[in-house]
């Protein structure tokens, strides 16, 4: 199936009382009947273990509607609507007996999505369970990240999962990609010649993307710790991102267009080895510090650690893509946890004139450039010089920007959350929002050898307080290039 139409279909939601589907799925699905985007016999199974002292299923679902959908947008007439969808089994998931009455419970439906909210390693037995029962031939699988945690082990749990599933039906979830304004980033590029035109190595000089939070770990201590901010958001979210301002325009929308110009870009990224290293990585941690005025913890004192982790919360980079279009253009990433602000951009620095007519006082203040709010207050903001107005002026240059801001434009100060958008594409049959299984096999590829030359390196990350942008040497890394990072203050 690959069409706008949203057919009917039974959505199974695996791990449905954890933390992702009470918080993100959940409260998107209900967002999407309250738009009128599902249609009347599609039905919600959520299925998961029962524990000892839960709550009925359905009272923990309507709690996270009441603490994740604002308010004002909890129309009583679209959640009875919303509830008398959903129906819900207590199984273990690797139980193969459990797939039998899964099985009858879902009948004759369609079309089925199993959504799999839950650890990578019990995907394999979900997949032979559905398969079993003989629903795998009418189902499309959603994976969520980690997969894997290395190379080795995403292969593994793709080829798993590729034993039932063929690649046409597996939605791997990067959910950057349905971010509204991520999405723009393919308008923004493909659909204004002026900008197209001036994408390559001739006209900017370096791209900066920073994706930074002020929270920390959030009680995700024992999965965080595992994974450290690389794994966590490197390899899928910034490494995404780079992805689509580094791509070549794809032929057409299709997903493997899009896919494939994106599996471009990875293969080009230059592997930054042993001596490198240390000029153009830094890996930080966070110690105690304040966030809006407010002391928190350090990363060895918050709840469940362990007081030895070398785990890093901050990355920064210096990549390189060894093609034509970007040859000599540093591209800047950092991602931290526990940062002052909540804040996604991607930042495109233009080149300076070829030849200089202005005094020389003046030419430090020229500089062009692109900032592409991801998060929040989404829009786009294009610097341009201008001349100082007034008579006692003279030719006195001035960065003045050009504002486009999506929710004034739009008139509509509801942005969907990406987890909407997602769930609408897997309904409508679209893969061009998700990964395919080589892009994250390249991601990790590059990802391995980081962390191999960490391993070789043995270095403990270098700490950083709670409410800064991380640590110092996170500075040098761009200003031994005579940049700053944009918008620290
Ligand atoms: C998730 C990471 O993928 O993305 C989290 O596992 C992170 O650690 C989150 O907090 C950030 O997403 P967003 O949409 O809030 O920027």
């Amino acid at each position: 199936m690959s069409s706008e139409a949203i057919e009917p279909c039974t959505i199974a939601l695996f791990g449905a009382f954890g933390d992702l589907a009470l918080r993100k799925l959940f409260p998107a699905l209900f967002q999407l009947d309250r738009a009128g985007l599902l249609p009347p016999q599609t039905q919600v199974l959520a299925l998961g273990r029962e524990m000892a002292a839960e709550e009925p299923p359905l009272t923990l679902v309507m709690e996270a509607l009441r603490d994740f959908v604002p308010s004002d947008e909890l129309d009583q007439a679209v959640l009875d609507r919303f509830l008398s969808r959903l129906d819900w089994l207590y199984m273990d998931f690797q139980d193969a007996q459990a797939y039998q009455v899964l099985a009858k419970r879902i009948g004759q439906s369609d079309s089925l999505i199993a959504y799999f909210a839950t650890p990578a390693k019990v995907y394999a037995s979900i997949c032979s369970g559905l398969a079993v029962v003989g629903l795998a031939e009418r189902t499309r699988v959603v994976l969520e990240k980690p997969i894997g945690h290395d190379l080795q082990s995403s292969r593994a749990v793709n080829e798993e999962v590729a034993r039932y599933f063929p690649e046409e039906r597996i939605y791997r979830i990067d959910h950057y990609l349905g971010k509204e304004t991520v999405q723009n980033l393919i308008a923004l590029r493909f659909a204004n010649n002026l900008l197209e035109t001036q994408w390559n190595q001739n006209h900017i000089s370096h791209v900066e993307i920073t994706v930074a939070e002020k929270v920390g770990i959030e009680g995700r201590w024992g999965y965080f710790d595992q994974a450290g901010q690389l794994r966590d958001m490197v390899q899928n979210h910034l490494l995404q991102l780079l992805c689509l301002v580094a791509m070549d325009p794809p032929s057409d929308l299709s997903a493997d267009s899009i896919r494939n110009e994106k599996v471009k870009v990875l293969k080009a990224l230059a592997p930054i080895s042993g001596e490198q290293l240390g000029q153009q990585l830094v890996r930080g941690q966070y110690v105690s510090g304040s966030i809006d005025g407010r002391p928190v913890p350090g990363y060895l004192d918050e709840e469940n650690s362990n007081s030895k982790s070398d785990t890093e919360t901050f990355v920064a980079l210096r990549a390189e893509i060894r093609n034509w279009r970007w040859a000599g253009v540093p591209f800047y990433l950092r991602t931290g946890k526990r940062m002052p602000q909540k804040v996604s951009h991607i930042i495109i620095h233009f080149k300076d004139p070829a030849h200089h007519i202005f005094a020389p006082e003046q030419r430090p203040l020229i500089s062009n450039r692109l900032v592409i709010r991801l998060q929040p207050d989404e829009g786009i903001t294009l610097h341009v010089m201008t001349k100082e107005q007034g008579l006692d002026k003279g030719m006195q240059l001035r960065s003045c920007p050009l504002q486009l801001d999506f929710s004034d434009t739009y008139g509509n100060s509801r942005v969907p959350d990406a987890y909407e958008r997602l769930l609408l594409e897997i309904m409508k049959g679209n893969q061009n929002l998700f990964v395919r299984k080589d892009e994250i096999e390249y991601a990790w590829q590059w990802c391995d050898q980081l962390m191999a030359g960490w391993r070789r390196q043995g270095a403990a990350p270098k700490p950083y307080a709670a409410g800064t942008w991380g640590p110092l040497a996170s500075i040098g890394l761009i200003s031994r290039d005579g940049k700053d990072w944009y918008g620290d203050y």
